[in-house]
């Protein structure tokens, strides 16, 4: 199964991540955890350049970039993880695309499902968790952490407000997403992630 993890930064998404991974492993199944941009040598690379406080980088360029990193991802990792019967758990996948230089950036919605589907083949996530979070309450965060902010994380909050919406809608328009709120504890939050994966695993 092909599960994702999608948020705004600062929602939380990594830290979930590791509760189900671990509490799945516990269980005796096989989890590969990655993320977006990155999980290959190319997908780290490109991250770098992405996530530059020196690069001037335009919107189509930025869309480019992550499904540059996201074609390699797929076809190096995650497929191959997919056919060895593994669960994949992946931090950020298309939707991110769709929220971030979508709703963010005002990107057409339907040529970046384009630009996405050459770089997936028709790969889609089993089930996307939104973690909804509060750009305030990810400044908070961010802050708290005390490390430089990235060329993402430096937009102004009404960009994050925008990808927040996104993330939204795109889970109100799907049919395999939920949506939990970030402002959980880390416990509450796994629980309702691993019921949503059992869901999905007696959905069939
Ligand atoms: P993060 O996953 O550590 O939060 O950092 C990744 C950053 O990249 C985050 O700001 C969101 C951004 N991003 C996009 O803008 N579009 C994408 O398609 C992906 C995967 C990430």
């Amino acid at each position: 199964m092909f599960a994702v993890i999608e948020g705004i930064e600062g929602s939380g998404k990594s830290t979930l991540q590791a509760g189900v991974a671990e509490a799945l492993r516990a269980r005796g199944r096989r989890v590969t955890t990655t993320r977006e941009p990155g999980g290959s040598p190319l997908g780290d690379a490109i991250r770098s350049i992405f996530l530059s406080t020196e690069l001037e980088v335009i919107p189509v360029a930025e869309a480019m970039l992550v499904n540059a990193a996201r074609a390699q991802h797929v076809a190096a990792l995650i497929r191959p993880a997919l056919e060895r019967g593994e669960t994949v758990i992946c931090d950020r996948f298309v939707d991110s695309t769709l929220a971030y230089q979508g709703y963010g950036r005002g990107l057409d919605l339907s040529m970046l499902r384009g630009l996405c589907d050459l770089a997936v083949g028709g790969l889609e996530a089993d089930l996307t968790i939104v973690l909804d979070c509060d750009p305030t309450l990810s400044r908070r965060r961010l802050d708290a952490r005390g490390s430089a902010r990235d060329r993402l994380e430096n937009e102004r909050l009404g960009f994050h407000e925008r990808v927040r919406e996104g993330f939204l809608a795109l889970a109100r328009g799907g049919t395999r997403h939920v949506v939990l709120d970030a402002a959980e504890t880390p416990e509450n939050l796994v629980a309702a992630a691993l019921a949503a994966i059992d869901g999905v695993g007696s959905r069939g």
